[in-house]
C-alpha cells in the first residue's frame, strides 16, 4: 500500500530490491489491493517484478476488489461506492492479472463488506476465476464474523484480513478470531503496528502506556530486541496464528520482524500489555 504513490514512492529498482530481500528473510507474500496508489501500485509492481521474473514463483501474491474509489483514473466513479457484483470482481482480477504481469493472483480478497453483497453471486465469480486457474484461494476483509459465516456457506473462505494491534483491539474480543480459531482459517493483521503510531513522539496516554509496559518487559527479561518486536510477539502469541501484514517499505525492519518470532512471551506478559492498552484490568 506504501510501495507507491501512497508512500515511498519506489521506482522498479527499489521495489525489486524489496522483493527480492524479502524473499530472502522468508517474508514471500506481498499485500496488494487495485486501489492501492490511487490504481496505480499493482502496475508499478508488475513492471518491478518484470525486471526479475523468476521471483512470482518464490512470492505469493494477495491482492483485493470491490471498493470503487473516487479517482481520476476512474472517472465513472461518481461516489465512494462498493462494487461485489460478478462482473466486477471477474474485471477487476484480469487487471490486477495485467498490472502485476501474473497469470495468477494467489489470493483474492473482498476489500469490504458492501450492504448490497450477495453470497451467491460472489460465490459464482469466485467459483469462475478458480476454475480458469485465475485466483488459487479467497478470502475477505474487514468483514464481522457474521459477514464472513454469511460468505463462507457459499464459498470456502480462507482469511479474514483485520485491522489488529494493541490499538485496535476489536478483534480479540468481537469474536473476529474466535471465529477464525473455529473455522481453523489463519487471520490476517493489517495496522499490526498500529500504522506507525505506536512509534511517534505521542500525547496519547494509551500509546504511551503501551510503550512503558513493553519496554518494561524487556528490561525485566533482559531481551535484546526492539518495542516493534515484541509488539509483533505479542501478536503472534495468539493462539488463532495471526498473520501480520507489515506496512514497512525498509528491509531492515523486515528483517527485525522476522527476529519477532524468536521472542516467546508469557502468558502474564501478554495480559499485562493488553491491560496497559486497554487501560484497566481485565474482569
Ligand atoms: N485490508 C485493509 O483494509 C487494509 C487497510 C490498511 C492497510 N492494509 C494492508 O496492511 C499493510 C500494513 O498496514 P500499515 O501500514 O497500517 O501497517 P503497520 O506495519 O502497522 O505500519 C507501517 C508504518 O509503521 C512504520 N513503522 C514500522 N515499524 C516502525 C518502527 N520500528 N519505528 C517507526 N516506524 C515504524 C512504517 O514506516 P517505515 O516505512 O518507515 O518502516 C509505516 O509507516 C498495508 O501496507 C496494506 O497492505 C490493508
Amino acid at each position: 500500500m506504501k510501495w507507491g504513490c501512497w508512500g515511498a514512492k519506489l521506482g522498479p529498482q527499489a521495489m525489486m530490491r524489496l522483493m527480492e530481500q524479502g524473499i530472502e528473510l522468508g517474508v514471500t507474500t506481498f499485500d496488494h489491493a487495485d486501489i492501492y496508489g490511487d490504481y496505480t501500485t499493482e502496475e508499478e509492481f508488475g513492471s518491478a517484478l518484470h525486471l526479475n521474473p523468476g521471483l512470482r514463483a518464490q512470492m505469493q501474491i494477495v491482492t483485493k476488489c470491490g471498493i470503487c474509489m473516487k479517482s481520476e483514473n476512474r472517472p465513472e466513479h461518481i461516489v465512494k461506492s462498493y462494487d461485489v457484483s460478478k462482473g466486477h470482481i471477474i474485471t477487476s482480477v484480469e487487471r490486477s492479472l495485467k498490472n502485476l504481469r501474473t497469470t495468477y493472483i494467489d489470493l483474492l480478497l473482498i476489500h469490504r463488506p458492501s450492504p448490497l453483497l450477495a453470497p451467491d453471486v460472489v460465490a459464482e465469480a469466485f467459483s469462475a476465476l478458480k476454475r480458469d486457474g485465475k485466483v488459487l484461494d479467497f478470502g475477505v476483509s474487514n468483514f464481522s464474523p457474521a459477514q464472513f459465516s454469511m460468505l463462507n456457506s457459499s464459498f470456502p473462505l480462507v482469511t479474514n484480513q483485520v485491522e489488529g494491534s494493541l490499538l485496535h483491539l476489536a478483534p480479540f474480543t468481537d469474536g473476529t478470531f474466535d471465529q477464525a480459531l473455529q473455522l481453523k482459517t489463519k487471520p490476517m493483521v493489517w495496522g499490526p503496528l498500529g500504522s506507525g503510531k505506536l512509534f511517534t513522539e505521542s500525547k496519547d496516554p494509551q500509546v504511551t502506556r503501551i510503550q512503558t509496559a513493553a519496554k518494561r518487559i524487556l528490561e525485566k527479561r533482559g531481551l535484546d530486541y526492539g518495542v516493534d518486536q515484541l509488539l509483533l510477539a505479542w501478536l503472534l502469541h495468539h493462539p488463532a496464528g495471526i498473520l501480520p501484514v507489515l506496512g514497512t517499505t525498509k528491509t531492515d525492519r523486515v528483517e527485525a520482524a522476522v527476529k519477532a518470532f524468536e521472542i516467546k512471551l508469557t502468558d502474564q506478559e501478554w495480559f499485562s500489555l493488553f491491560e496497559a492498552a486497554r487501560g484497566h484490568e481485565v474482569a
